[in-house]
């Protein structure tokens, strides 16, 4: 297990991208852009820029765009959109299935949990940079690096693991002590498909991760299809629900929900 919890924040990858995964990154931040409010021509001069600057620097030109996005306003109402448009979507998506004790294990931010929060429900929040990164203090929060030692003999009714696991070096170690104390778990992850294949994801992580805001968390790459995510789940009881989420607002990517109960 100590490989799952000593990881710490990192440095942005160095990596380059071809021009295709490049030019599909720069049409979508653009949509993105527009969907926040910004005009047509001025989003397009920067999708364009964007462009340009990755193919010429690859991950390392993401430093070039980073402080535009604060005199531009592009950071603050990207994050908006995030806190309160993306939990509220996923949250819609999954109310039905979270009961009981519920976990929300490497909870970010705990936005997902506070749009989630309701007086049937009883949260405790987790995550591995402590609770500086939490932005709703009311919740129960245990350190991920606790979990083995406070959490050995508890099980949840509810364990989430909300685009989690791809960010993870070893995702099947953390897959395996959610399967091992949920009764029912609630995976949401960034699945490859035809439009979303691994170059991209990894793109779409360092961005959110090394210039949207710079978190450091890790980006390993660790992506995988729905029928690997489906497989890597099936030890730990039967998938009840598979299914592709609405649009995320703020998300240029897909994102599938897969539901595991015990057997
Ligand atoms: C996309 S976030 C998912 C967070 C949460 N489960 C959700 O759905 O909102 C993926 C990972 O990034 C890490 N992370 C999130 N916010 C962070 C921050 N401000 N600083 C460092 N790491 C962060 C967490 O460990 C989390 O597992």
């Amino acid at each position: 297990m100590t490989s799952v919890i000593t990881e710490r924040v990192g440095q942005c990858p160095d990596l380059h991208f071809s021009a295709a995964t490049v030019a599909l990154f720069s049409r979508r931040f653009e949509a993105i852009l527009i969907a926040l409010g910004f005009e047509s021509a001025w989003t397009l001069v920067q999708g364009r820029w964007i462009e340009a600057t990755l193919i010429a620097f690859g991950s390392r030109g993401f430093a070039q765009v980073e402080p535009i996005l604060d005199s531009s306003g592009i950071r603050r109402r990207w994050n908006r959109v995030l806190q309160n448009d993306r939990s509220a979507t996923i949250a819609a998506s999954i109310r039905p299935y979270v009961h009981g004790s519920v976990l929300d294990l490497l909870c970010g931010a705990g936005d997902l949990a506070a749009a989630l929060r309701s007086k049937e429900l009883d949260f405790m929040l987790c995550e591995r940079y402590v609770p500086s990164v939490l932005r709703h203090k009311p919740f129960q929060f245990v350190a991920f690096q606790d979990i083995f030692r406070e959490l050995a003999d508890v099980t949840f009714d509810t364990i989430l693991l909300s685009t989690v696991l791809h960010h993870e070096y070893d995702p099947d170690s953390v897959l395996h002590w959610a399967g091992a104390h949920a009764r029912r778990l609630i995976l949401i992850e960034n699945a490859i498909d035809a439009d979303n294949d691994a170059e991209y994801q990894m793109l779409v992580d360092i961005f959110f991760n090394h210039c949207l805001n710079v978190t450091g968390a890790p980006s390993p790459g660790s992506h995988r299809t729905l029928h690997e995510w489906e497989q890597a789940c099936t030890p730990y009881g039967d998938i009840s629900v598979t299914q592709r989420l609405p649009d995320v607002p703020g998300v240029p990517l897909s994102h599938v929900l897969l539901i595991v109960e015990w057997r």
